[in-house]
């Protein structure tokens, strides 16, 4: 049984569309490079490694809490993190992301995929989610990717552009694309999130970080109907569910529709057109550019409160940044972030 802890409610309020007394605020990437202290705890250690590490991986995602009144954590893991755990070789190279030995092209690839069982496979994320649990004053989301971009990581074997070659597969042999989209929802995604939510995360974010890279019919009949799978059968949970990706613009409505409760959007869409296209009756997650973080304060504060004006204090807002947080980001731009969100928001 998950422990109930009493955590500072603003974030998970605004989940559900109800008033707060201020719009929480927490970061993609809140954890990690930016961070002095993460890089010194860190050193030469590969990001995977780290998440097999519970002490250090609940210690990276409490840094950015220390430092910053946010108003949520996120579990310190990665979304190649199940992946690695059911067997396949998954590398994450420095400032370039996920790589594969051997990328999956065919059906016996789709095979390498066994089911995840998470107190064998992932023992280190449910010990990390404890410990973060015995320690939080806040929610903490758990998360995984979605099917698509994972797939995207799988069929490429490293970072692309172009997922020309994952575009290739659900183009050109649609049955292995559903065995692989059947196998990542059902022996990969909706155990690890499962598994998550029972040892006691508060919310789940499903990263569907390049789903931007597809059009919207290509969206609808080949991406959509698998993110729907995950979202519709976690809904009996009872946790918030926040469905995010990049370039996503014309595809919000569809994310909605996939069953999230908050869609997050980056910060191409204007916050009050992405909301209207999501509807009324969903929240929303957003959406200053990271970028903005790079340049001084006065830019910062200005963007910050263009983002608060479009989201007009209608409730359901989470502040967020639009993507993750970039590594050269000064960490006090960030906790300023986080006070004037809350302040120009507060409940008088
Ligand atoms: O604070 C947090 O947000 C929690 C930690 C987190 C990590 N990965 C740790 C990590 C989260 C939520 C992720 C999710 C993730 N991983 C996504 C979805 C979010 C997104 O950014 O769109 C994706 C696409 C990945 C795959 C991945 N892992 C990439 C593209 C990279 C970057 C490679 C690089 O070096 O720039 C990683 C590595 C990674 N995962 C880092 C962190 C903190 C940076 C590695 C480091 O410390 O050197």
């Amino acid at each position: 049984m998950a422990t109930t802890t009493r955590v500072r409610e603003r974030f998970l309020l605004a989940c559900r569309r109800q008033p707060v007394d201020a719009t929480p605020v927490w970061f993609m990437r809140q954890a990690g490079r930016y961070l002095p202290e993460y890089r010194r705890l860190r050193g030469d250690t590969d990001v995977l490694s780290l998440t097999r590490d519970p002490e250090a991986a609940a210690e990276v995602a409490l840094q950015p809490v220390r430092r910053m009144d946010v108003d949520a954590a996120i579990l310190f893991s990665d979304i190649m993190v199940p992946i690695a755990a059911v067997g396949v070789d998954v590398r994450i190279v420095a400032n370039q992301g996920p790589t594969l030995a051997e990328p999956f092209r065919s059906d016996a690839d789709v095979a390498r995929l066994r089911p995840l069982e998470p107190p064998e496979d992932v023992p280190y994320t449910l010990e990390t989610i404890r410990i973060l649990l015995g320690e939080l004053a806040v929610p903490l989301i758990g998360f995984a990717g979605a099917p698509f971009t994972l797939a995207s990581y799988l069929v490429e074997g490293a970072p692309s552009r172009d997922h020309a070659r994952t575009k290739a597969l659900m183009h050109g042999r649609p049955e292995t694309w559903r065995a692989l989209m059947v196998a990542l929802c059902d022996h990969v995604v909706l155990p690890y999130l499962r598994a998550q939510i029972a040892a006691g995360v508060h919310a789940v974010q499903l990263f569907d970080s390049w789903a931007g890279a597809l059009d919207p019919d290509d969206y609808r009949e080949h991406v959509l109907p698998w993110s729907r799978r995950i979202l519709e059968s976690l809904a009996a949970e009872g946790v918030p569910l926040i469905h995010f990706g990049t370039g996503t613009g014309e595809l919000l409505a569809m994310m909605r529709e996939a069953g999230a409760d908050v869609v997050g959007v980056d910060w191409r869409t204007p916050l009050d057109v992405a909301w209207e296209r999501v509807g009324a009756d969903a929240g929303i997650q957003g959406n200053l550019d990271p970028a903005a973080l790079l340049g001084p304060w006065d830019v910062v504060a200005r963007k910050a409160e263009a983002v608060l004006m479009r989201a007009g204090g209608r409730p359901g807002h989470v502040f967020n940044l639009g993507h993750g947080v970039i590594p050269s980001t000064p960490p006090d731009h960030l906790a300023r972030l986080v006070d004037l969100v809350h302040q120009r928001t507060a409940a008088r």
